[in-house]
């Protein structure tokens, strides 16, 4: 632990970089003793972190308490300021020019739920996803740099964000250029590599008509019946979209929708709030079916007096390929979104990690003390794999 005291805290602002400390004598990798990598060292380090309530947005306790932890872990730490209280974490180990990047994400979703342990499962937000995949990484990681000959090295990044739209990654990206040979997300796949997930975009349809009294609608023009006919169509276009022997058919969410003011009123505005799951083709390809599965109503609503237009709040992403090359893994496909797409670069990419993606999100996501400490495994595992010198 003494060695660790010399370490240095260095600071990423924006863009310049300040050091509080000098920088260390060589170092080659951490030396720590033997209980800093045990199992009761993993559980109380997701313990800790499940206790730092880290919902998006409120990340700054939890950064600046993970940034000291590895600190007195034998890691060099860089602080990235995405705003003035949202913080990444860079580790790493003499040079933050690295072959490998370890990442995951520090956030959550709401409501914060308090951590409890009990009958061989622990409980709290986050538990699952994504602070397993967190805590077991940085334990994996200190493992295999205790014993590791290879001359090729690893970063640990842990991103604000991801929950909302992937803002620290999208930083880390433009902000910190890398060139990676591999990385590996941290994201709950129940233990296994997956192979790949759905591409996403999403848009807004909003619909002026005319009011008018109900008993009278020819006086009118009704958005909520605009708004019908085209989900009507956006519901058929479903079953035409690009489906993919892996991923499986690309799916329309219609996640919100809201219009008129009151039963006996022709409702004068209606909007949709939808997004598409995309399991095949580009962002653009499926733009444009949407478009011209609307066109028709759009020329109707417009002959009218109407108004449809449909607002896409970017580009989206299509489908993303994951690499599953390692030996004695299986691999699987998966359904959310995660930072993949955020990260520029031609480095092979993995993502693996501990629980159920079904009880995330959820009032009683979990997983069992078993998982988690079989994803450490697992994590050295893969790491060991990709640091090998080849
Ligand atoms: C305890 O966990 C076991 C195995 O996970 C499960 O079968 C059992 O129902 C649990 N018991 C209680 C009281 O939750
Ligand atoms: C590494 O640190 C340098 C400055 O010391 C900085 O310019 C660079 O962006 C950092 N790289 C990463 C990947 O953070
Ligand atoms: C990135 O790494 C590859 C292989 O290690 C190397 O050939 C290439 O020059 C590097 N590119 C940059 C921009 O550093
Ligand atoms: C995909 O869509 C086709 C029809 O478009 C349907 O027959 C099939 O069951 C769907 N597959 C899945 C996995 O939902
Ligand atoms: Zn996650």
């Amino acid at each position: 632990m003494k060695r660790s005291q010399s370490l240095s805290l260095c600071l990423l602002l924006t863009s310049a970089i300040t050091c509080l400390a000098t920088q260390l004598p060589l170092l080659t990798r951490p030396s720590l003793p033997a209980s800093s990598t045990s199992n009761t060292e993993l559980l109380s380090l997701h313990r800790r972190l499940i206790e730092i309530e880290s919902i998006s947005g409120n990340e700054q306790a939890i950064g600046d308490w993970l940034a000291s932890y590895l600190v007195m872990h034998g890691f060099q730490v860089q602080k990235q300021y995405v705003t003035k209280d949202r913080l990444n974490i860079l580790a790493y180990v003499n040079s933050n020019k690295t072959d490998i990047l370890v990442t995951s994400h520090i956030d959550t979703v709401p409501p914060y739920i308090p951590y409890s342990i009990h009958n061989g499962s622990i409980w709290g937000r986050g538990s699952v996803d994504a602070k397993a995949c967190v805590a077991a990484q940085i334990i994996a990681s200190l493992r295999l740099l205790q014993t590791t000959k290879s001359t090729k090295s690893l970063s640990l990044l842990y991103v604000v964000g991801e929950e909302v739209s992937g803002t620290g990654m999208k930083y880390f990206s433009a902000n910190a250029p890398s060139n990676y040979s591999a990385v590996l997300f941290g994201e709950p796949t129940e233990g296994r590599l997956a192979s790949g997930h759905k591409g996403m975009m999403s848009f807004t349809l909003s619909i002026e008509g005319k009011a008018a009294h109900s008993g009278y609608p020819w006086l009118g023009i009704d958005a909520n019946r605009i708004l019908l006919h085209c989900l009507n169509a956006l519901e058929k276009l479903e079953g035409e979209l690009p489906a993919d022997k892996v991923l499986g058919n690309s799916t329309i969410n219609f996640g919100m929708i809201q219009g008129g003011v009151a039963n006996n009123v022709v409702p004068a505005s209606a909007t949709a709030e939808i997004s598409i799951r995309i399991a095949s083709g580009s962002p653009e390809h499926i733009r444009d079916l949407v478009q011209d599965a609307l066109k028709p109503i759009k020329s109707q609503t417009e002959a009218q007096g109407g108004h449809l237009s449909v607002s896409f709040s970017n580009r989206g992403y299509g489908p993303v390929r994951i690499d599953t090359d390692i030996p004695d893994f299986d691999s699987v496909s998966v359904n959310y979104g995660t930072d993949i797409p955020n990260l520029e670069g031609k480095h092979k990419q993995y993502l693996y990690g501990p629980g159920s993606i079904q009880v995330c999100h959820g009032p009683n996501e979990h997983l069992k003390v078993k998982e988690l400490e079989d994803a450490a495994i697992a994590y050295e595992k893969i790491l060991e794999y990709l640091l090998r010198d080849n």
